[in-house]
């Protein structure tokens, strides 16, 4: 089966491109491309960028928010937990697996076909995790999922939590988690911190840390983390999501850590809707964001990237999938506002995420990689985030996963009838950084 997508806009490319797929990889892609026999498809200038990539979410508790016993009515992290604890303990696979597949669907819908998801292994029967595993199995041709086993409860503050963690990396989980600032004492943080290396080498797995989400900024796990894992030298395999207390720690303290963290090369997520609405609750005013220092982190070289974290669980009652949302909330809260900033906006939920989840040999528009693309109704990636554009087109494996028709009011007034997120501008121009 071979396509021929023309007239594609690239980011950071001046002339638009035709796109040729064959057997289901980039074939070619040149300003024009002839060929004979394949079907065309004429994209019109539309921004054509590879797939979402969702970095952090947790599928196992998708839509429980307003089940028994579940409603966060402090709506901090602890509550969450606590919560969430009383549900897990009835809910079966099967049942997961529909919330799951919801949630999946609806980032699907959006553009993403990359989802690396946490699962709860503090749970002696496993529930999340098998209901995960048998997904990512009957979904792999259409949507990648990566596994975090993820100590939710604690790896020393729950029941045999190291066994259960290390029963999950034996079971298939892809990488390993902690939640060092949940533990009941500091040294338990740094313990289970040393233990989630050592399991890390033990079984080859990608480390993912739920670390310091907390606005305490005496909450330094990050600082372990990133010692021991540059030391192990799997800094580069290693994420810290969330790292909230960074955003509150003292700039003397910031500049030292920042130093070992452009060396370890860690990956950093961010999930912008979650931390908002979660952190800060124990502040009055000045009330902090409650989000790490995203802005300072790029700006060092440092991998990071936006993540939606949950969907109507029980510590966040809304989130759609969609990560343009997460992206626009994202750059206004971690004030990434310049044009140049924004024109390049799109590889927070992007390539950085792809490289967080060490897929980057398979990612891409390039010639010989897997042909994975989104078309997005806009013309510039500046437009897009300005418009919040929609993603109209999901290509996986050369396949179209959807096509979506472009929203369009019915109108008599002349003055509505200019189409606001019309192809039709031509004059596309890459943004640079002047300050
Ligand atoms: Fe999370």
């Amino acid at each position: 089966m071979r396509k021929l997508y023309r007239n594609a806009r690239l980011q950071d490319v001046d002339a638009l491109q035709d796109i040729l797929v064959e057997d289901g990889k980039f074939a070619g892609i040149a300003p024009h491309i002839e060929t004979e026999g394949a079907e065309v498809i004429d994209l019109a200038g539309r921004l054509t960028l590879p797939p979402y990539v969702e970095p952090h979410i947790h599928l196992d508790c998708v839509y429980t928010g307003l089940q028994d016993g579940a409603a966060n009515r402090s709506m901090t992290l602890f509550e969450g937990i606590k919560n969430w604890s009383t549900v897990k303990a009835t809910v079966s696979v099967g049942e997961m697996k529909e919330r799951a597949k919801r949630a999946i669907r609806e980032e699907m819908s959006h553009g993403v076909q990359f989802i690396r998801t946490h699962v709860d292994v503090t749970n002696p029967k496993q529930t999340s995790l098998k209901a995960l595993l048998e997904l990512r199995e009957e979904l792999k041709d259409l949507v990648t999922i990566q596994i975090v086993a993820f100590p939710q409860e604690g790896i020393y503050s729950f029941p045999n939590g190291a066994a259960l963690l290390e029963e999950a990396l034996r079971m298939g989980a892809d990488c390993v988690g902690a939640i060092p600032h949940y533990e009941l004492a500091r040294e338990f943080g740094e313990k289970s911190l040393h233990k989630v290396v050592e399991l890390a080498q033990k079984y080859d797995k990608l480390i993912d840390a739920h670390c310091d989400e907390t606005d305490d900024d005496q909450s330094r796990f990050l600082e372990l983390l990133t010692a021991l894992t540059y030391q192990a030298g799997i800094g580069d395999r290693t994420t810290a999501s969330h790292t909230c207390s960074f955003g509150s720690a003292n700039g003397a303290y910031a500049f030292r850590l920042m130093k070992t963290l452009v060396k370890a090369k860690l990956s950093f997520v961010s999930c912008p809707t979650e931390n908002i609405s979660l952190e800060g609750r124990q502040d009055s005013y000045p009330k902090r964001r409650g989000l790490t220092r995203v802005k300072e982190l790029h700006d060092a070289g440092i991998n990071v990237c936006f993540a939606q974290d949950s969907i109507a669980d029980p510590w966040y009652p809304l989130g759609n999938g969609n990560l343009m949302n997460i992206l626009d909330h994202g750059i206004h809260i971690c004030q990434m506002m310049s044009f140049a900033e924004i024109d390049h906006a799109f590889d927070l939920i992007t390539v950085n995420s792809a490289r967080a989840l060490h897929i980057l040999d398979q990612y891409g528009i390039e010639e010989g990689k897997p042909a994975n693309f989104i078309v997005l109704d806009a013309d510039s990636p500046f437009e897009a985030i300005r418009q919040r554009a929609d993603v109209l087109r999901s290509v996986h494996g050369g396949e179209e996963l959807f096509v979506r028709e472009p929203a369009r009011i019915e109108t008599d007034i002349p003055l509505l009838r200019a189409d606001a997120s019309s192809t039709t501008d031509k004059n596309y121009k890459i943004i640079t950084d002047k300050a």
